[in-house]
């Protein structure tokens, strides 16, 4: 640092001052300019009017004439910066010159001889003994002759003390000018330079010892930042290494083999043996927003991306997606893709753009107004509109086209198409691409034949369906179910030996693979960050409620989830066990969704009226027994309303998997805390150790309440324990890996190389 502000402070001193003395040099010259101009027509005026009175003089002659030239000489040769006059006759004798200047000229100069010569008159600048002296020759006459020369002599010292006065003052200042400038660059170097080096020095050991671990705790680093954030994710990325290095080998010891983002790239890798990966979905991974002059990047609720990304990561895969954030189309290149993640690109997100007309017609009529309450038990009566099955069409196709374009030039391409927005898409791309292995996992439900069979365009859906190489549910009986149906819907060979599908010489096998979450890769990971008492205080401090126990739910508001059921469960509980009035509070956190639709939007006020009726009834003072957050919160807050719970409760009536329950034991470290779960929800499967109730039994449900509160901390523990195990044995990862093995693994039918239908994309 000492080196730098040294080579600094010698550049800029060098510099100021060649270009301060190359100024003063300009200015000295000018001056020395004007003032001789000045001093020559200053000669030239005087020399005209002293020549015209001595040429009367030398007219009278003699005696008189002589001393009345002297006295003309020494009149006008006493004026400011003069030395003195001289006359001289033709043949050079001097007639008359002033004392002072008598002893510096002996002889006529040489400009007086000149002027008498050539008959005008003439100037030059010389030393006289010494002074620097400028003398101005004029001729005089006689009526036309020549009759001698006179010499005007002016010092022209002055000329040249006025020039060193110049320069002192450019010396000086220069002066002022280099010691403000080092002693600002000392200033600068310190506050900006070298105090955030030695900061962010300081910071970074901390961060390299593991003292601290986030962005948040990184200091005001000025313009260090973006060297800072790449530092930080440089950490990060050592610290995930480091972590997964000593999981590995943990694992190894235990001789397990446990799912890890890491396994599962390097897993994908050698499946894909040189292919590439593309998901499609309707939500996307990343969605912008615009907030004022800046864009905000919103990643939505979803497990999807915590599972696919690794994957994507691994292969610099492609993500086909609906552009549903109102930035979206600021930040994509001329084929609407970009690069994701934003603050660490690694794979190809290609945004799918719909009209309003669309996604009304796709989305929320067809797919949610339809699919979703004839896919899920829950009483809500399926809406089928012409109109919205061919929106569904068309924007299936459009995705079509978009997947095709961007997979024109890849061989082996992978597909994973996800869930019941795309029913179409498999077979629409193998018609165009049968070399592409494509599997469809619809994370819904898939009910009963009769029940399915209510919908109009059912035949169309399973064809479509059937045209991957796979399909994938959360659990076998929503495998059966679909098996049954397309037995029932389309000519086929259903082979219920190994669950596949043989339809026009093309064989589908349909599997189950349970979705899960990432629980942490070692335990210590969440122990070392318990929730305290005082954190749980805080949090419903804040909240404005006080209450010794507490209950969580976590839901996007949607009649499926049996939100409406849970509370009349939560009023039962309070009806029939009075002491927990006062005691026992229940969070509900609520992300609206879908509020277009009617039926969510007049649910959202349904819930809002049954909390109000609920919290009236029993109410008082800092209590109250609903606490309803109705906005999305990310996964960190959520997180802390996990940790800070005694009990969570998930009543879907009927659900696919329900992540919500496997983040809830995902975040309970502590090994605390009682899951209350729905037994229509694929997870009731996997975690026989929660207390499983049928939400519309609102008693039972009270009742496991009242179960989960007073379970003893040593059952709660081994229930966690066991669940927990689980979920490490099957996790988000082990999802992906096995749904990705299963395709790769599979042999396409026939002649399926890439130029073969390179040609027909092409078309
Ligand atoms: C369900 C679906 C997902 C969907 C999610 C959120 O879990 O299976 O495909 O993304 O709900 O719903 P949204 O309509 O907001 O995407």
């Amino acid at each position: 640092m000492r080196l730098l502000s040294v080579r600094l402070i010698v550049s800029l001193i060098v510099g100021i001052t060649i270009v301060s003395l190359g100024f003063s040099y300009n200015q000295v010259v000018a001056e020395k300019r004007v003032l001789r101009s000045d001093l020559e027509r200053r000669a030239e005026v005087l020399g005209e009017s002293v020549a015209g009175n001595v040429e009367k003089s030398l007219e009278n002659g003699s005696q008189r004439g002589e001393r009345a030239l002297q006295r003309l000489v020494q009149r006008f040769g006493s004026r400011e910066h003069m030395l003195g006059i001289a006359v001289y006759d033709r043949e050079g004798k001097t007639l008359a010159i002033t004392p002072e200047l008598a002893p510096l000229l002996s002889n006529p100069p040489l400009s007086v001889t000149q002027a008498i010569a050539d008959g005008h008159g003439e100037e030059t600048y010389l030393r006289l003994a010494t002074h620097h002296a400028h003398i101005f020759a004029l001729p005089l006459h006689r009526q036309d002759d020549v009759i001698g020369g006179l010499a005007i002599v002016h010092d022209v010292d002055y000329i040249r003390a006025q020039n060193l006065r110049t320069w002192r003052q450019a010396f000086l200042g220069v002066l002022a000018e280099v010691l403000l400038i080092v002693l600002i660059t000392l200033l600068i170097v310190r506050w900006s330079i070298a105090g955030p080096i030695a900061q962010a020095a300081q910071w970074m050991r901390a961060l390299r010892m593991g003292r601290i671990s986030s962005r948040q705790q990184m200091p005001d680093l000025d313009l260090f930042r973006p060297i800072a954030w790449e530092v930080v994710t440089l950490a990060e990325s050592l610290s995930q290494a480091r972590t997964a290095a000593e999981n590995e080998a943990r694992l190894r010891e235990a001789s397990q083999s446990q799912w890890t983002a890491d396994r599962l790239a390097v897993h994908v890798q050698t499946r894909l043996d040189g292919g590439r990966l593309f998901v499609v979905s309707n939500r996307e991974p990343y969605m912008h927003h615009r907030n004022g002059k800046s864009l905000e990047v919103v990643v939505p609720p979803s497990g999807l991306v915590t599972a696919l990304e690794p994957v994507l990561d691994a292969c610099d895969g492609t993500w086909v997606a609906h552009g549903s954030g109102d930035a979206d189309n600021e930040v994509v290149d001329d084929h609407d893709r970009l690069r994701v993640p934003p603050n660490d690109p690694s794979y190809t997100l290609r945004r799918v753009w719909l009209s309003k007309e669309e996604e009304e017609g796709y989305y929320y009529g067809f797919a949610n107004e339809g699919l979703w309450p004839l896919c899920h038990i829950a009483h809500t009566r399926p809406i089928f509109r012409a109109q919205d099955w061919q929106h569904y069409q068309d924007v299936n196709r459009k995705f079509t086209a978009a997947l095709l374009d961007e997979i024109a030039d890849t061989r082996k391409p992978v597909v994973l198409v996800q869930d019941y927005h795309f029913a179409l898409l498999p077979r629409m791309i193998k018609q165009k691409r049968p070399d592409a292995r494509v599997a469809i996992f619809w994370h819904i439900p898939w009910p009963n034949p009769e029940t399915f069979g209510i919908c109009p365009w059912g035949r169309q859906l399973v064809e479509g369906l059937l045209g991957a190489d796979l399909v994938g549910f959360h659990i076998q009986s929503h495998c059966n179910n679909f098996l049954q149906t397309v037995d029932r819907v389309v000519e086929s060979r259903v082979d219920w030996e190994h669950f596949s599908v043989l339809r026009q010489s093309h064989r589908t096998i349909v599997r189950p693979f349970p979705i899960s979450v990432n629980l942490p890769e070692t335990e210590a990971q969440g122990v070392d960050n318990p929730v305290t008492g005082a954190d749980r205080s805080a949090l419903l401090h804040n909240l404005g409620v006080e209450a010794a126990f507490v209950g969580v739910g976590v839901d996007r508001v949607d009649y499926t989830k049996g939100i409406l059921e849970r509370f009349r469960a939560i009023e039962r509980f309070l009806e029939k066990y009075p002491k927990y009035q006062n005691n026992f509070s229940f969070i509900q956190i609520g992300a609206p969704s879908r509020t277009h639709i009617k039926r969510y939007h007049d649910l959202q006020a349904e819930l809002e009226a049954e909390v109000e009726r609920i919290n009236w009834r029993f109410q008082s003072g800092n209590w109250r027994p609903i606490v309803f957050l109705k906005q999305q919160h990310n996964h960190r807050q959520i997180e802390r309303y996990y940790l800070s719970a005694d009990l969570c409760l998930v009543t879907s009536l009927h659900d696919g998997m329900n992540l919500v329950a496997k983040e809830f034991l995902a975040a309970r470290t502590d090994e605390r805390g009682v899951l209350v779960l729905s037994q229509f929800t694929g997870a009731a499967r996997e975690l026989r150790d929660s207390l499983l109730v049928n939400p519309y039994d609102i008693d039972q449900t009270a009742e496991a309440i009242r179960a989960a509160l007073e379970m003893p901390p040593e059952e709660q523990q081994s229930r966690m324990q066991r669940m927990r195990r689980i979920l490490r044995e099957q996790n988000v990862y082990s999802w992906a890996g096995s749904l990705i093995t299963e395709l790769c693994e599979l042999r396409l039918d026939g002649d399926r190389s890439f130029e073969k239908f390179r040609g027909v994309t092409a078309a």
